[in-house]
């Protein structure tokens, strides 16, 4: 039976689109979810036929929790993937929804919104992309995967973080295929 999954997105999707591409993934994408009514993504799904909701952020953060939390329940997914979701997750939703993260840094370092623009002001050589399991913490869940990517001379941030997202590209399906038969079935 295909795992259901929901994709959690805010921007531009490319990381969206390669788990779209990957059709040998033993998944179902029941939808993608984004806080951005205008985000590039959202139009990927709908090219792939695939559910979409937004969940736009107002004034009242505890509701769009419980929006947020509400929309991806009704899609019982056995597991929610955030794909360059800018927002911090409830603990009541990553209690209840198995939910990996790719993040462009190599945790513990460089946690948070500005990890590619922090890894260049600290000058490291080399830097990465990381897959961890989501916790009630700012990109501190237990680690899957993680792979490096070197820093080159000249970088700026928007190359530097092109050349991580095509690692992380390849990465979040390998990581998806490596979990996909752990993952328990939804039940609420
Ligand atoms: C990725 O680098 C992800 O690690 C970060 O946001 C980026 C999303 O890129 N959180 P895209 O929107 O999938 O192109």
């Amino acid at each position: 039976m295909r795992k259901r999954v929901v994709i959690l997105a805010s921007g531009t999707g490319s990381l969206t689109q390669a788990i779209l591409d990957a059709t040998e993934l033993d998944i179902q994408i029941v939808a993608v979810v984004s806080d951005s009514a205008d985000a590039q993504v959202l139009e990927r799904a709908k090219k792939a036929d695939i559910n979409t909701s937004v969940i736009q952020l107002k004034s009242d953060r505890a509701a769009w929790d419980r929006q947020l939390f509400d929309q991806v329940d009704q899609y019982q997914p056995d597991l929610v993937i955030s794909a360059g979701f800018m927002k911090i997750l409830s603990a009541e939703f990553v209690t209840t929804f198995p939910t990996i993260n790719s993040h462009p840094a190599l945790l513990p370092e460089f946690p948070g919104a500005h990890a590619v623009r922090d890894a260049l002001a600290a000058g490291v050589t080399i830097t990465g992309t990381t897959v961890h399991w989501v916790d009630a913490g700012i990109d501190t869940g237990p680690i899957i995967t993680q792979m490096e990517v070197p820093v080159l001379p000249g970088d700026d941030e928007a190359t530097l973080h092109e050349r991580i997202k095509k690692v992380e590209r390849g990465l979040i399906v390998a990581t998806i295929a490596l979990i996909t038969p752990t993952l328990e079935t939804y039940s609420r």
